[in-house]
């Protein structure tokens, strides 16, 4: 019976220590000291000794029970050990590997445009207004003296939707719509950016939807000099201090005089030498101004012997493609990513 012990003891010994992990250790655990384990098996039969051998019998096994769960124990801990190591290793993060890049968004090139434009224009104390894309015949044409008849109503091909209502082709009826929330002769200055419509044709510089910015300063004593020193600082704070402009007669219906205003190409500074931008003529064309026309004035409420101002528009695509020297108006609406992205 002794001999017997000893030898479970000894076989549990060497299968617990090849035990590879847990599971395999409590296979051994069962197998030795489980309900029908070998170790409860023989104390089992501890009935048939004899009285006296009894008690020594029982301590042996005893003490071979507790030397197996000791060594189960031990064993447990060293592979529960073992166990975190691997998961720590093969957890195991390499701080110093640079992060994976988000790719951000960023803001369209008209965007920034339009930003910018507005910056400049707001530090010299304009306000911005707004207005309705659907707009009223009356706001788009009529306000600004272009009755029904009038001829220069051809130049903009306008998308109608009822006989008086109408696809803005201009950002200009938003002048009569800040005169007329006023209260007669209050003094303006104010910026209208916006989308405009008109029946063109999609091409290199045409497109039937497209952006603008209005200006309108009315007040006491506004002069047409106003007019030409407020462009001039525009242009050089948005195309650079060497920027000059070029003033030329004009006609628009809501202002008297009129000009058109161009200033020297800031990509090849009037050098040509096949300027993309200009065409090597030197100039660009980038608004149309004035002085807002006294009847433009009356229509809307203004007095014309108390007031005086002026009126400018200019188109957001046309900017952007100067500063920035792109030769196709379409590239800022077909969203192409390779264009988007160099901005
Ligand atoms: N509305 C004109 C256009 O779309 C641009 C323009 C010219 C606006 C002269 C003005 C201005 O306010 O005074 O062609």
């Amino acid at each position: 019976m002794e001999h017997k012990i000893e030898e479970l003891r000894a076989a549990a010994d060497s299968e617990i220590k090849v035990a590879a992990d847990l599971k395999e250790l409590d296979n051994v655990r069962v197998k030795f000291l489980g309900k029908k384990g070998e170790l409860t098996n023989l104390l089992r039969g501890m009935s048939q000794l004899s009285a006296e051998d009894r008690p020594r019998v029982g301590k042996i096994v005893n003490e071979a029970r507790a030397d197996i769960e000791n060594l189960i124990a031990v064993k447990n801990s060293e592979l529960k050990e073992k166990a975190l190591q691997d998961k720590l290793a093969s957890e195991k993060i390499d701080v110093t590997l640079p992060g994976r890049k988000i790719q951000r968004g960023h803001l369209h090139p008209l965007t920034l445009t339009l930003n910018r434009v507005k910056e400049i224009f707001i530090n010299m104390g304009y306000a911005v207004e707004e207005g309705p894309e659907v707009e009223l015949d009356l706001y788009n044409f009529e306000a600004l003296n272009l009755p029904k008849d009038h001829p220069a109503r051809d130049a903009q091909d306008s998308f109608y939707i009822t006989e008086n209502i109408l696809l803005r082709t201009q950002t200009s009826p938003v002048q009569a719509r800040t005169m007329q929330k006023n209260p007669p002769n209050t003094p303006i200055r104010m910026i209208a950016p916006g989308r405009v419509y008109r029946r063109d044709d999609f091409d290199a510089s045409h497109s039937p939807m497209f952006t603008q910015i209005e200006g309108l300063v009315i007040d006491e004593k506004i002069t047409f000099g106003d007019l030409v020193g407020t462009l001039d600082f525009f242009c050089k704070e948005m195309f650079g201090k060497d920027t000059k402009i070029r003033l030329r007669p004009s006609f628009f219906p809501f202002t008297e005089p009129s000009t058109e205003v161009d200033v020297n190409c800031p990509i090849c500074h009037g050098k040509g030498g096949g300027c993309k931008v200009c065409h090597d003529s030197g100039w660009l064309e980038i608004l149309g101004a004035g002085e807002v026309h006294p009847r433009v004035l009356e229509m809307s409420g203004y007095d014309p012997k108390k007031v005086s101002g002026y009126a400018f528009g200019m188109g957001v695509e046309r900017l952007t493609m100067i500063k920035y020297a792109i030769d196709d108006l379409r590239l800022f609406f077909e969203n192409d990513i390779r264009f988007l992205n160099q901005f």
